[in-house]
């Protein structure tokens, strides 16, 4: 097996005093699909904020693309749960979730092709 994009080990997270996950073991691949499902709270957005290098573990490692999270620069995407759009920008589905490839280089896309 190739080396995990994602790898946790006894990772735990904080926010406002409280422990919202501990313990945490996880390993995911290059190419595989994962879904976090979890009632409202519970940390799945914590969860993502971590591995983007945003928050940092309280406990444990957490290596993402095989060094710190918030290493990894363009090599990482993400599409938030929630973003405002003035109501006259024309966006399109394809746009939107487009956000998660090209959203760190949040502008208007030069004519004519994709940039480097
Ligand atoms: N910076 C913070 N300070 C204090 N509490 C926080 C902070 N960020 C998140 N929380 C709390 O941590 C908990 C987990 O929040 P989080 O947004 O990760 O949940 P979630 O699983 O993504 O929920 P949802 O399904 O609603 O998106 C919530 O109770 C939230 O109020
Ligand atoms: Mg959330």
């Amino acid at each position: 097996m190739t080396a995990p994009v994602v790898s946790m080990r006894g990772a735990a997270v904080r926010v406002g005093g409280r422990t919202l996950w501990s313990g945490v073991d996880l390993d995911v691949g290059a190419g595989e699909f994962v879904a976090v499902l979890g009632p409202n709270g519970v940390g799945k957005s914590t969860l993502v904020k971590v591995l983007l290098g945003v928050l940092p573990p309280a406990a444990g490692e957490v290596r993402v693309l095989g060094g710190r999270p918030g290493r990894a620069g363009r090599r990482v995407g993400c599409l938030p749960q929630r973003r405002s759009f003035d109501a006259s920008l024309r966006m399109r589905g394809t746009d939107i979730v487009r956000l998660g490839w090209d959203g760190d280089r949040w502008g208007v896309p030069l004519f004519g092709g994709l940039r480097a």
